[in-house]
């Protein structure tokens, strides 16, 4: 396989929302933390978007767990290098290094603090669209030069959605909780525009569900084109 192995894991409400238009909203319980603690302590790199650490200045760190030596990589998508200087991926370098993925246009002078604080900023291509990064250059760059074989994408909606659209997962996991929280502002699952034809759908093969204490776990795998 020339890219690596990519896992998308979620925590959701029955209604879908992984999050508030504020920030996160706490749907895992602590059996479903140490599941993912677990699972992110079997892969080479954890992977976000850069607003989930503009909104939850998470640490992406191995907890509840013994953790694995080295610890996974914490790889972030940040198009314009917008990633606070003082946000826990970049300050904490004890846990393992983050590697900023960004494009040729961000400044050369934000990536230099970055690298000063001990991160890896590597460039990958813009999509055709100049909308998002290439996630498949990012999937290559994450492999060829950190040897990075298994993926971790945790978040948020417009990182989950893109690997969604691009099909480029190869197995998800969601951990719904049993809450209704309201969608109007939330940050949605999955992130697009409602189709008018179910046979449009994107839809998946469903591989297993769990009880996980008060939740459900739903593994799935994406339905290829044929
Ligand atoms: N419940 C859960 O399990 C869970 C887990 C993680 C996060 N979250 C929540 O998710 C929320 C954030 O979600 P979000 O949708 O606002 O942001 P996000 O997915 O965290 O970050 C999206 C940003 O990443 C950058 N990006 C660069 N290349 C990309 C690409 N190819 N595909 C997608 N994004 C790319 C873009 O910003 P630039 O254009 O500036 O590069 C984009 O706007 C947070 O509130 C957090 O709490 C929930």
């Amino acid at each position: 396989m020339e890219r690596p192995e990519v896992i998308i894991n979620v925590a959701s409400s029955l209604d879908g929302a992984i999050a508030s238009d504020e920030g996160a909203l706490i749907l895992s319980t602590t059996e479903d933390f140490v599941r993912v603690h677990e699972l992110r302590n079997s892969v080479d790199a954890i992977l976000v978007g850069v607003n989930t650490i503009i909104k939850d200045d998470p640490l992406l760190s191995v907890r509840y767990v013994q953790p694995k030596e080295p610890a996974p990589f914490r790889v972030i998508l940040d198009t314009k290098c917008r990633i606070p200087l003082t946000s826990k991926v970049l300050q904490d370098q004890e846990t393992s290094p983050s590697i900023i993925i960004t494009s040729e246009g961000s400044s050369e002078d934000i990536q230099e603090e970055i690298r000063k604080l001990g991160s890896k900023v590597i460039t990958v291509k813009m999509e055709k669209n100049n909308r998002f990064l290439d996630l498949e250059d990012t999937l290559k760059k994450l492999k060829d030069q950190f040897n990075i074989d298994k993926v971790l994408v945790e978040g948020g909606s417009t990182v989950i959605t893109q690997f969604l659209d691009k099909n480029l997962v190869d197995i998800m996991y969601i951990f719904y909780a049993p809450v209704f929280v309201g969608v109007k502002n939330a940050k949605l699952l999955f992130e697009k525009e409602v189709i008018h034809n179910i046979g449009n759908a994107l839809s998946f093969e469903i591989r297993a569900v769990e009880k996980l204490h008060e939740g459900y776990l739903v593994t799935l795998k994406l339905k290829k084109d044929e």
